[in-house]
């Protein structure tokens, strides 16, 4: 049976939770697996669960029985899914292979589809989009570019660990700069993971992290387009930003993307467009 006649939308596969981690109240990963096409390190995909007749039982069970009434209300296929993007935090080169996929997620207690995933647990089913996709990929970074600046909100540090896990990535830069924001100590998540691929790369990689909520040792505070206008984030890597080498991922929290933008301009950095090389390229969250 296909998917479309076991009530499945087109571009969506059936997948199962096969791990979950819970790193506090509202950050939690998901690994799933899933029959998807071949991804690159850094794309996204969709993540999706049926919803509306489920609401409906819920908040209206009224309308929901009234609904159900109509023969037609039963097809399958007229069943509804949510679905949002979530990026992919492992290589597709990794073990399992790439239909083993690991998310990264933040629970947003006002959101429609998030605090649904947080209730999944392994062995739970879930959908996945078949195709992923996504620009902010190894593939893109113009050749000129000699230092990668990675720098991520949240949890937009998964796609950064999926680049940086990729094969022969130590070959590839003459240094690689890891800048992750957060709010507060509890949401630096897969920090050993960090430290492992620091060791990995034997001085190649810097991870610079930052806690915009709490002054923690170790650890720069503030947010990264004044860390970075302050000359702390070239401090903190020692590595000088440099316009014919250096190359910017900016990801995350759209606030972020847009103000580090103006701040990359004002030192003097172009954003990059496939007609035209640039030293920064960016992706939004929401
Ligand atoms: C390319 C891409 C990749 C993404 N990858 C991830 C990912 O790996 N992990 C992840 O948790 N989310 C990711 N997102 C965000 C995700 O798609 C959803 O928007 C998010 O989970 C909220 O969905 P929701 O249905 O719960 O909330 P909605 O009902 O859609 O409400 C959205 C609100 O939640 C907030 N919000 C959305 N995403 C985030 C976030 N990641 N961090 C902080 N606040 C947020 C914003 O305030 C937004 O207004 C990605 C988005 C895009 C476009
Ligand atoms: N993580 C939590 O403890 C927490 C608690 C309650 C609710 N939530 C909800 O969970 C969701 C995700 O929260 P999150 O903490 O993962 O993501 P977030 O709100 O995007 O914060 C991540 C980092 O981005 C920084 N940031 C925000 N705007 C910026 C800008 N314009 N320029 C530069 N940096 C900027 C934040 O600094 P600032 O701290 O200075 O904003 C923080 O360091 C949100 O929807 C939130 O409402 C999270």
């Amino acid at each position: 049976m296909d998917n479309v006649s076991q009530g499945i939308p087109h571009g969506l596969v059936q997948g199962k939770v096969t791990k979950k981690i819970e790193w506090n109240d509202q950050l939690f990963s998901l690994h799933v697996h899933a029959p998807v096409s071949p991804y690159l390190a850094g794309q996204f995909t969709k993540l999706a669960l049926p919803l509306v007749n489920e609401q409906l039982r819920l908040t209206e069970p009224a309308i929901a029985t009234e609904y159900a009434a109509f023969p037609e209300n039963s097809n399958p296929e007229r069943q509804e899914y949510v679905r949002r993007a979530y990026s992919m935090v492992n290589s597709p080169s990794h073990a399992l292979g790439h239909q083993h996929l690991e998310f990264l997620i933040v629970k947003d207690a006002s959101g429609q589809l998030s605090p649904k995933l947080h209730e999944l647990n392994t062995h739970d089913e879930i959908f996945v989009g078949k195709e992923p996709s996504g620009f902010m990929t190894l593939e893109e970074i113009p050749p000129a570019a000699k230092d990668l600046w990675m720098l991520a909100t949240g949890t937009a540090i998964g796609p950064f660990i999926a680049m940086l896990e990729t094969p022969h990535m130590a070959d590839k830069f003459a240094n690689i700069i890891l800048v992750r924001a957060v709010r507060t100590q509890q949401d630096l998540t897969y920090q050993s993971r960090i430290a492992q691929l620091v060791h990995q790369f034997q001085g190649k990689l810097r991870y610079v992290p930052i806690i915009s909520r709490e002054s923690i040792t170790g650890t720069l505070r503030g947010r990264i387009p004044t860390l970075l206008l302050r000359g702390e984030l070239e401090h903190a890597s020692s590595i000088a930003i440099d316009q014919q080498h250096s190359f910017f991922y900016l990801c995350g929290n759209p606030a972020m993307v847009r103000d580090t933008s103006e701040a990359l301009k004002q030192i003097g950095l172009t954003k990059h467009l496939r007609r035209q090389a640039g030293q920064f390229s960016s992706e939004n969250y929401w």
